[in-house]
């Protein structure tokens, strides 16, 4: 695969590789021809809004952090003085111990990892939700438990909640959700998760927690304490925008993280770059970047929203950095024909209906998506 690629070359190089995989190229994501196209995203003009990434950038404070560290990239990063307590610091972030952290290549990382770990019952999930964590565990022979979201594209967690019994090993729920967009309220996630973990772990997958205004915005992490089978799973890929620097981190009780880090995880955890962490840890002491990203967000996000309402799509709303809408009527394939217009996202086939996902780009980005949306007919 060449290391740059044009639009036709990228819709080329993925129908063969989709072909050639046996797959189809529909769904642009749901099938191994996602890692082929993902990848060429700025070529060509094309508009990314495929895989939820922030698009204005990582801290300017994280670029100064990253440049000075490259001066330092030929040495192992414990020999770096000041990561040595990277894992303090970012357990003082969030107001946790250090015991309580581990910390992983991206949240991705610990989504393969941990059914690994969880697998002696059964994974009771929503369906859809976002693919890592059920897809390793239906791969490893896993009984996976699939509860479809409600009629406004919620998490169901009555439902949810009446198939974890004994033999459930690990409830996995995200919220807010991919790639329905949607929250539950941080009271009755509460009360599921306490309820929950009386028979099983529960994780919850807080990827996108950093777009939620208070009163939304209250993570899970205040559970760990007091009902030691909760744990979070959190990543710097999305208000940070460091997608391409992999850290991610799962906080929980001690004796979670424990075993996690010695049986399945680098104990020394090497694997994490020196790169990568000092770019974290600057842009967690830059409050203000996260912030822009966030107003600038809601902004590309409402406008969006309302264009495609304007149009008669009956788009959800989002709590998040994409928009999740049902193409019910469209004939062909939604996704592979918005990349002959240069756009690339998600659509695909869930119990729920056809459905398309579209990130939020920048403000500019989605008003030429919206001019594209008006020459198709869904
Ligand atoms: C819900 C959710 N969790 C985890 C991830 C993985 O993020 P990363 O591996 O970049 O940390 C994503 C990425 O899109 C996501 O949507």
């Amino acid at each position: 695969m060449p290391s740059f690629v044009n639009r036709r070359d990228l819709l080329k190089f993925g129908s063969m590789a989709a072909i050639g995989m046996g797959l189809r190229l529909p769904s642009l994501g749901m099938g191994n021809e996602e890692g082929i196209l993902r990848n060429y995203g700025a070529a060509d003009g094309l508009i990314n809004l495929s895989s939820n990434e922030n698009p204005y950038g990582i801290s300017p404070k994280a670029r100064e952090a990253l440049l000075a560290a490259l001066g330092e990239a030929h040495r192992y990063q414990y020999n770096h003085t000041n990561l040595k307590d990277f894992k303090k610091q970012l357990a003082a972030h969030y107001g946790v111990n250090e015991e309580q952290v581990l910390v992983t290549a991206g949240s991705g990382e610990a989504l393969g990892l941990l059914p690994r770990h969880f697998n002696k019952g059964k994974l009771v999930t929503a369906n859809p939700t976002f693919g890592i964590l059920p897809a390793t565990a239906k791969m490893l022979g896993q009984k996976v438990v699939e509860v479809p979201l409600t009629i406004d594209q919620k998490h169901d967690l009555p439902a949810m909640l009446k198939e974890v019994d004994d033999d459930t090993s690990l409830v996995y729920i995200c919220n807010p959700a991919n790639p329905s967009s949607t929250i539950v309220s941080p009271a009755s996630l509460k009360n599921f998760c306490i309820e929950a973990s009386k028979k099983a772990y529960v994780g919850v997958d807080e990827a996108y927690v950093d777009f939620l205004d208070a009163p939304d915005n209250e993570s899970m992490l205040q559970l760990i304490e007091r009902h030691p089978k909760v744990f979070v799973i959190g990543t710097f890929s999305k208000i940070h925008a460091m997608a391409g620097l992999r850290i991610g981190w799962v906080i929980g009780h001690a004796s979670l993280i424990k075993p996690l880090a010695e049986n399945y995880f680098i104990r020394t955890q090497m694997a994490m770059s020196a790169l990568s962490m000092s770019a974290a840890l600057a842009s967690l002491k830059d409050p203000g970047w996260q912030k822009l990203s966030k107003e600038k967000n809601a902004a590309a996000r409402d406008y969006t929203y309302h264009a495609l309402k304007a149009m008669k799509i009956d788009v959800v709303k989002s709590y998040t950095n994409f928009l999740f809408f049902p193409i019910p009527n469209y004939k062909g394939d939604f996704a592979a024909d918005m990349l002959q217009k240069n756009i690339f996202l998600r659509s695909s086939n869930y119990i729920n209906g056809k459905w398309a996902r579209a990130s939020v780009g920048t403000m500019d980005e989605m008003k030429q998506f919206i001019e594209v949306m008006k020459q198709v007919q869904v």
